[in-house]
């Protein structure tokens, strides 16, 4: 792992652009559990409770299974190494964009100026039938589902299954995914499309793929230029030292 990490600082060190590609499991360590895997939500919440026609028969009932704990768990995370470590990236000018799938805001909260949420954002709520939005912070959970003054039902502002990406996230991380020279790709399982194919648009315009993740991934071995098996916080641990010593 060490001489990887080694390549990695390296590669980065050398790099004009630099953007990586986020999933959940870059927010294991903040006690945001994944979605696939061992631990993962799935194992233990059917993931239907995702898809958006579930949410519209019965919005109570997936309030109550899967958003209310993902509220909770949310409210109490905050960054680790992980997210640090990709924030200290931008701060030494190599790194300029993080595309994540994840909700949770904690790439903001480390400090990343530029963050594509291209599966929304857990932060604001969305009144169905005023469109009113309100701070997911500010909302009234005695009544699931919680309700807008108007009386609407409040829905968060992340997509679910079965709901188009934003035509913006989706747009611009097409774009930044094939303008940049290395993109680091953290703590997914790369089998959510369309954000998985992002590593490939890169790929296919030239740049180094680099993965950081405990597990393989489809991507690993022939998308991906190397794999580095670790753990996200670990790993940008390492890359960050050897990039600082790189830069005397
Ligand atoms: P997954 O839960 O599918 O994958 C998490 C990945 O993180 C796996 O490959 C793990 O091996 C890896 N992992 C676990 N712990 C780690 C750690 N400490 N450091 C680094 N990696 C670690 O999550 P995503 O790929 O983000 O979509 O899932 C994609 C989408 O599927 C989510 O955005 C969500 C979900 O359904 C929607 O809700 C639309």
């Amino acid at each position: 792992m060490n001489e990887l990490i080694k390549k990695a600082a390296k590669d980065i060190a050398g790099a004009r652009s630099v953007v990586a590609l986020t999933g959940a499991g870059i927010s294991v360590d903040s006690g945001i559990p994944p979605f696939r895997g061992k631990g993962g939500v799935w194992e233990k919440i059917d993931p239907d409770y995702a898809d958006i026609d579930r949410f519209m028969r019965d919005p109570a009932d997936v309030w109550n299974v899967l958003i209310k704990d993902m509220k909770e768990l949310i409210d109490r995370a905050t960054p680790n190494d992980g997210h640090k470590g990709l924030a200290t990236l931008e701060e030494l000018g190599k790194l300029h964009t993080v595309i994540t799938q994840n909700v949770d805001g904690l790439h903001q909260m480390a400090g990343n100026k530029d963050v594509i949420e291209f599966h929304g954002s857990f932060a604001w709520q969305r009144c169905m039938a005023c469109e009113k939005k309100c701070k997911t912070s500010d909302i009234d959970l005695s009544e699931i589902p919680p309700r807008c003054e108007c009386g609407g039902i409040y829905r968060p502002e992340v997509i679910f299954f079965g709901e188009m990406i934003p035509h913006d996230a989706l747009f611009r991380s097409r774009e930044i995914a094939s303008q940049c020279d290395v993109m680091l790709v953290v703590g997914t399982s790369a089998i959510v499309h369309p954000a998985a194919i992002m590593p490939v648009v890169a790929k296919q315009s030239g740049a180094k793929i680099i993965e950081i993740n405990p597990e393989r991934t489809p991507l690993t071995g022939n998308t991906s230029d190397y794999l580095i098996m670790g753990k996200a916080g670990q790993v940008m641990n390492g890359i960050i030292d050897e990039l600082k010593r790189l830069n005397g």
